[in-house]
């Protein structure tokens, strides 16, 4: 049986952090709305220079020399993004050329907004059980702040610029041990960024837009539900979870779907106050701080969950 792996995790954030007081006089909130609503302090927020393919690149570079491989090695690249380098070719392509792989095995992006990197880690999963691929790298990365609106305060104090990487290697020992993933395409106007080109010319509003609280109250229903759903199937309980590492949106979100599945916050990981919603970098920018702290052992269980626009949404049990 071929299991697959994460052997190594990294993680950058751009070197310029914008606190909840920078923003106070940018619109009209306040650092004690931003904290209590969503638990976000601060944020980073890339260089005029830096794109997503950058942000990406340090994070895998980290996550290699965590792993003890050579670049060479990884023969599957994916890059969960929804705010790629521009309209093709992939950030994953780009990401593979300035990481100097050799090896030509597939690269490719994958757009499901905040759920992308639970699909990402899926996806390589099933390249690796198929016998299709042996070391993969698997990229959450975002420069965001380039698609909010700075004057709407419902959303630019919400969100930021990260990456985080994971390698996936093929093993005998039980690694990712099940996922779930769903998309339900009729909630797409909950949160969206409409914007494309069009003859040249941005065609739409090409900003993030978002009903707060329909965002959150599905959130909260899809992420317990299916967390429910893949450990019924395992036959597990939460207690048997030692780290819930969920998508890093909003405390207030994670807080209230640690309480449905059952699970003590002191099981979780949260990193929010120090980045904000990063959308598809999210969960690998938790899972190496937890992994570098120390926090996260092996043989652990650790379960992953994200929901984003789409809407998509999944969860990935890992023995780790
Ligand atoms: N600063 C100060 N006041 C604000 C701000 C702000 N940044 N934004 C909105 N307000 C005001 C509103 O205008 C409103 O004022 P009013 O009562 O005079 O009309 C008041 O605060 C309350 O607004 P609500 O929208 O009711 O505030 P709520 O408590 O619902 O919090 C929030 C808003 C934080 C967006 C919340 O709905 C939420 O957490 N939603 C989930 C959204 C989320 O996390 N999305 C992330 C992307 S989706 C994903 O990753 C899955």
């Amino acid at each position: 049986m071929i299991y697959s792996k994460i052997i190594g995790t990294g993680s950058y954030l751009p070197a310029k952090v914008l606190t909840n007081y920078d923003l106070e006089k940018i619109v009209d909130t306040s650092h004690d709305w931003i904290v209590s609503r969503s638990g976000i302090v601060e944020r980073h927020i890339a260089a005029d220079d830096e794109l997503t393919s950058d942000l990406a690149l340090q994070a895998s570079r980290k996550a290699i020399a965590a792993a003890g491989i050579s670049a060479d090695e990884i023969d599957l690249v994916i890059v969960a993004t929804t705010s790629p380098d521009q309209l093709f070719p992939s950030t994953a392509c780009i990401l593979q050329d300035k990481l100097g792989i050799k090896s030509r095995g597939p690269a490719f992006d994958i757009q499901a907004v905040c759920g992308g990197f639970v699909y990402a880690l899926n996806t390589a999963d099933m390249y690796i059980k198929g016998g299709q691929a042996k070391t993969a790298l698997v990229v959450g990365a975002e420069v965001l702040s380039r698609m909010l609106d700075w004057s709407d305060r419902t959303t630019c104090v919400l969100f930021g610029d990260g990456a985080g990487a994971v390698i996936l290697s093929a093993s005998d020992k039980p690694g990712i041990a099940a996922s779930k993933l769903h998309a339900d395409g009729s909630h797409r106007d909950m949160l969206k960024a409409e914007g494309n080109i069009r003859n040249g010319e941005v065609d739409g509003d090409p900003f993030i837009k978002m009903d707060g609280q329909a965002v959150f109250k599905f959130a909260v229903k899809v992420l317990s539900d299916v967390v429910d759903e893949l450990l019924e199937e395992k036959g597990m309980s939460g207690s048997e979870i030692n780290w819930l590492v969920p998508h890093q949106a909003n405390i207030r979100i994670i807080e209230a779907t640690s309480k449905k599945i059952g699970l003590s916050m002191d099981n979780v990981i949260v990193t929010v106050a120090n980045h904000g919603n990063t959308s598809a970098a999210s969960i690998p920018l938790a899972l190496d701080t937890a992994v570098r702290d120390g926090r996260i052992q092996a043989g652990q269980n650790i379960l992953i969950e994200a929901v984003g626009g789409g809407f998509t949404w999944g969860a990935v049990l890992i023995k780790w």
